[in-house]
């Protein structure tokens, strides 16, 4: 066992962990910065990152308008306040990025080329290519490169935050506000030891939870660790019943994670049809096939049932091919190796789970309501937006409020005494075994993910929830009995999250009486 101890503590390495990094690495040359992360270093739901970046950089467009667009397509559930203060500072983040390196597609006249997304009334999405995500994690991976107060550590998977509850169980408050983190037990899946890491700030960027559905776009780690991590430390985590479920993920059965027809492939002119050849958004909003997200996922689930079919079409025929291989070169390789000749034929596609709203609770400044923890990206909720998510809006807001928390930190206003650290107890793994077979662990990860497609999905109703909660109930007391005598793995570990997560998306669902944004039930319907 081993206690290892840094000033900054970044759990994940996607664009809001490395962007944190890299920003107080450099203010803070004498500070260690330790980024922890599961998988290798560069995967993350931001690698996969298609359309781009939202961020008014036109002189035709408006701060205001973009503000709007956000507001609309949250379904005004969203914090003002915070839409503004992301709005404003965009454009100063793309310059930061542009200075580490990322490279953005350009138009003839040498500018920026502005791409279109579903809700958005004005070009102002910033790609590189339909790879944007790609382009961003390898220039924040490189400039990470270059600062050797930072010690990235690939493979080490935290498993839960240290806070009062670990120095004195019995009297540890129960009111988030007076509890401190102190850092994280982390997983080194090459020696397979539990290691106790300790720091004065500890920041959560751990990414989303796709992989609670059976059809996400989101990579497999996207299972939501630090949002149940937070929730065992009793941090508020809000607003998880909203779910946003991407209109156009590729129909590849069986194929998980589902790849993705980015949004701006519909920006860039292409029609959603149904089996008939019908562009059914005409009848269902005057924005069409670019009305927000959750238009245009609900009006496809419709045409699926009434209809039976397994999906529908995104056509592209009509479009000049040379510019669009050269805007979307990954998506137009996906379909040619699997003989779909976009010229000529329709790509099929379904909704799919691609974004949480939700997640833990997190002020203007990224402090979640534990002391001296922070949270950032997708995992964090900051009010920006709201009831659903507009397209392009995520990397922004991971840079903001990377940026902000960053600032905090060199500002040292997030200064955690650690006098305690001789009290923080290692990982206790008396008494647990290596699993005879992994197979029940693997059983139960399907379930759940079958639980939440059929019964939480883009439509609910009252009855499916409660159904969804019963089985849930069940798996919970499986899965925390077969914790209990594990020697923990990634595996176990992402099934006690998953569960968590479910169950959070079920209870906040059930509560919800009226259908906004992401969040549609039957039973809030009135004739
Ligand atoms: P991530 O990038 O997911 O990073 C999370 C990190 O945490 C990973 O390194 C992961 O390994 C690590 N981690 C997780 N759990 C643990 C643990 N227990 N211990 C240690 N490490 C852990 N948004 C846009 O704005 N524009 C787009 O064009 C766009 N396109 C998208 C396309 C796809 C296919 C997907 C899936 C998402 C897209 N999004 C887009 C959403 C956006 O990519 C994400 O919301 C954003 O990248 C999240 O960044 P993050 O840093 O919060 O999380
Ligand atoms: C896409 O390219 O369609 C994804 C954009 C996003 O999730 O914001």
């Amino acid at each position: 066992m081993s206690k290892f101890k840094g000033d900054i503590l970044v759990l994940g390495s996607g664009v809001a962990g490395l962007s944190i990094a890299i920003k107080s690495a450099t203010a803070l040359p004498d500070k260690k910065i330790i980024v922890a992360t599961k998988a290798n270093e560069s995967e993350s739901n931001t690698k996969y990152a298609q359309g781009g970046i939202a961020a008014v950089w036109d002189e035709l467009d408006s701060f205001q308008d973009h503000i709007d667009d956000t507001m609309v397509a949250g379904d005004h559930l969203n914090n003002k306040a915070v839409v503004k203060m992301v709005v404003e500072e965009a454009p100063e983040s793309m310059r930061q990025l542009i200075e580490w390196g990322t490279d953005f597609d350009y138009n003839k006249e040498g500018e920026i080329d502005l791409g279109m997304e579903g809700g958005h009334s004005a070009n102002r999405i910033l790609h590189y290519k339909d790879i944007t995500g790609f382009e961003v994690e390898k220039t924040l991976l490189e400039q990470v490169d270059k600062l050797p107060n930072i010690e990235l550590l690939p493979y080490h998977f935290a498993i839960d935050l240290i806070t009062d509850h670990h120095l004195s169980p019995k009297s540890a408050a129960s009111d988030s506000k007076n509890i401190a983190c102190y850092g994280a037990y982390i997983l080194n899946q090459k020696t397979n030891q539990i290691e106790t890491y300790l720091a004065s700030s500890t920041i959560l960027a751990t990414g989303g939870i796709g992989q609670v559905y059976a059809a996400t776009t989101n990579p497999i780690i996207a299972t939501g660790d630090g949002i149940a991590m937070a929730y065992r430390a009793k941090a508020k985590i809000v607003d998880m019943e909203f779910v946003q479920f991407h209109p156009t993920a590729l129909y590849q059965p069986g194929i998980s994670p589902s790849f993705l027809i980015s949004e701006a492939v519909r920006g860039f002119g292409a029609y959603l049809r149904n089996k008939a050849g019908d562009r059914f958004m005409l009848k269902v909003d005057e924005r069409a096939e670019l009305a927000p997200r959750d238009v245009v996922a609900r009006a496809i689930n419709k045409e699926l049932i009434v209809s039976g079919d397994p999906h529908v079409y995104l056509d592209c025929s009509h479009l000049e091919m040379t510019a669009f291989k050269k805007h979307f070169p990954n998506i137009y390789e996906k379909c040619d190796s699997l003989g779909i000749d976009i010229a000529h034929q329709m790509i099929p596609v379904v909704p799919a789970a691609h974004y949480l709203m939700g997640g833990i609770e997190v002020d203007v400044n990224g402090y979640s309501s534990i002391q001296n923890l922070f949270a950032c990206g997708e995992c964090s909720r900051t009010g920006l937006h709201g009831a659903n998510r507009l397209a392009s809006n995520s990397l922004l807001e991971a840079l903001v409020f990377g940026e902000r928390i960053a600032e905090e930190i060199i500002q040292n206003r997030s200064k955690l005494d650690l006098g305690v650290e001789y009290k923080i107890p290692e990982w206790d793994e008396e008494g647990t075994m290596v699993p005879k077979e992994n197979v029940l662990i693997s059983h139960n990860r399907k379930t759940i993910q079958n639980i939440m497609t059929d019964l939480v999905s883009i439509v609910r109703s009252d009855e499916r929830l409660e159904k969804a909660l019963d089985h849930l109930n069940y798996l919970f007391q499986d899965t925390e009995k077969a914790y209990e005598k594990s020697k923990l793995s990634p595996q176990i570990c992402e099934l006690r999250n998953l569960n968590a997560i479910a169950y959070l998306i079920v209870h906040q669902s059930m509560k919800r009486k009226n259908n906004k944004g992401a969040f549609y039930s039957l039973d809030n319907v009135t004739t």
